[in-house]
């Protein structure tokens, strides 16, 4: 279960941002903003107009319900799996496509080709060359050796997720000619690199849950249209200047949960959503996120980030509408930029209110745009605010203190 917070306008237009054709739960790991138990204790303060969608349960949807003919209309299959939709005995009856063994060919969708949760050792034999979607996560798959794919020239999407995948036996040859892929899937292998031999059309990197502790030089160079690159939960420690060079559309980049100690330097200047969260940062200086003139999603929780060690002007982006900081040992609430609308700040060591936050001033066009902000779990309480604070967070839906 869930609790969505944020409006669904908001949720649209990140969803967007993201992952255009994805059908994956993108949003599972991210806000259960109410997960923790704080929260149960909060007060939580209401100011203004309620939110609409606050406080709504919605359930995942993309893993069923839909029926898998229905997002034909979009391009592209709706779901990454069968599993408990249909019955394969009624496909193998009903479809006179030939179908390799250990796979379910739906009839809807003649190019997709479902292996997935078999725990298969090898990739089928056989599989059609027409095949634009093959779905072969959750198996036992080892290596991908070159030959497999030799003959499917239109691969769009390669699903290989919780696999037993190495950096020495994924054929550095078996993707160099899939010029069609836009999505290569390998999260939860054993992967210690990034590949360097990825096609260049590619949309979708996702590698996280892997041993990565290095990218090969050169491996993004010439993937000049990904937009989404998913590296948390590897072993990263740095990523040096010309590491990421060459990913000139790059939206999101995930890299939390990894050895990272500082913010790299250098990064695709088109990052709109910057995820950093559970690395132990020693700290942020003025620098830290110039050159990210886009950046609007940054998230930064459990870093172990202190006021010292927090440059008190890094926050100063006029492009950032939400600034996750939960989770580290701030005493003090940071100078956040007016276009902030979401401010997560919740169990850090905050003592004191101070306006100055959000507002140097305060007149008919300088005001806080704030609309969600979040302080429970903190040494702060509401006796604290003065009552100009409506003067400054004029936009103030929701907060938690
Ligand atoms: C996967 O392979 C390992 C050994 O290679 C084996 O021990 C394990 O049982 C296999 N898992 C499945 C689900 O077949
Ligand atoms: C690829 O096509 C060739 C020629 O039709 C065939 O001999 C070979 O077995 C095919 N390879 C695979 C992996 O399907
Ligand atoms: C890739 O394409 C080139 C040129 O068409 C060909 O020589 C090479 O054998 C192909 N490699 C693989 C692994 O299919
Ligand atoms: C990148 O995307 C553009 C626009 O969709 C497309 O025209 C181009 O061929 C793509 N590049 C590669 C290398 O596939
Ligand atoms: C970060 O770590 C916390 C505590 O270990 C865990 O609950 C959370 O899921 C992690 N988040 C990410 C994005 O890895
Ligand atoms: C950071 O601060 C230093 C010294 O305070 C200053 O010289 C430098 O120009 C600042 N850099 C940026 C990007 O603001
Ligand atoms: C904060 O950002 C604004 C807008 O970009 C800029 O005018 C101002 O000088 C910055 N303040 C500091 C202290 O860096
Ligand atoms: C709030 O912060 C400003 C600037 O950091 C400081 O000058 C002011 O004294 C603070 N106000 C309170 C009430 O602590």
């Amino acid at each position: 279960m869930r609790v969505q917070l944020l409006p669904r306008a908001e949720r649209r237009e990140k969803e967007k941002a993201t992952c255009l054709c994805s059908a994956t739960t993108y949003y599972k790991d991210f806000y259960p903003a109410v997960s923790m138990a704080l929260f149960c204790c909060a007060l939580v303060v209401r100011l203004g107009v309620f939110l609409s969608a606050s406080a709504t349960v919605i359930a995942d949807t993309d893993y069923g319900g839909v029926p898998l003919w229905i997002d034909r209309m979009l391009g592209e299959p709706s779901v990454l799996s069968l599993q408990g939709r249909m019955n394969p005995a009624w496909f193998r009856a009903n479809n006179p496509q030939i179908c390799p063994q250990h796979c379910d060919c739906p009839i809807q969708w003649p190019t997709a080709l479902y292996c997935d949760h078999r725990g298969q050792a090898d990739i089928p034999d056989g599989l059609p060359d027409t095949t634009q979607y093959l779905f072969l996560q959750h198996n036992n798959i080892s290596s991908l050796s070159s030959s497999v794919l030799v003959n499917i020239t239109e691969l769009r999407w390669l699903i290989l997720d919780h696999n037993q995948l190495t950096s020495e036996t994924l054929d550095r040859a078996s993707l160099q000619n899939q010029t069609q892929l836009c999505y290569f899937f390998a999260n939860n292998n054993h992967l210690t690199s990034v590949p360097d031999v990825l096609p260049a059309g590619l949309r979708q990197l996702r590698l996280a849950h892997n041993q990565i502790s290095s990218i090969r030089p050169g491996a993004f160079q010439k993937l000049h249209n990904l937009t989404l690159l998913l590296l948390q939960g590897n072993r990263l420690q740095t990523i040096t200047e010309g590491d990421l060079r060459g990913l000139i559309s790059l939206n999101l980049l995930h890299l939390g949960g990894n050895l990272i100690s500082s913010v790299p330097r250098h990064l695709p200047s088109s990052i709109q959503q910057l995820y950093l969260s559970n690395n132990s940062l020693s700290g942020l200086d003025n620098g830290s996120f110039t050159g990210l003139q886009k950046l609007k999603y940054l998230r930064l929780s459990h870093c172990g980030l202190t006021s010292a060690g927090v440059h008190p002007w890094v926050f100063n982006l006029s492009s950032l509408v939400e600034l996750d900081l939960s989770y580290n040992k701030l005493t003090t609430i940071p100078t956040v930029p007016s276009s902030l609308q979401y401010l997560y700040l919740e169990a850090n060591e905050i003592q004191e209110f101070n306006m100055t936050s959000f507002c140097r001033e305060v007149g008919p066009l300088s005001y806080s745009r704030m609309k969600i902000l979040r302080l429970d779990g903190n040494k702060v309480s509401y006796h604290q605010m003065s009552s100009d604070l409506i003067y400054c967070l004029r936009e103030l839906e929701s907060i938690y203190i």
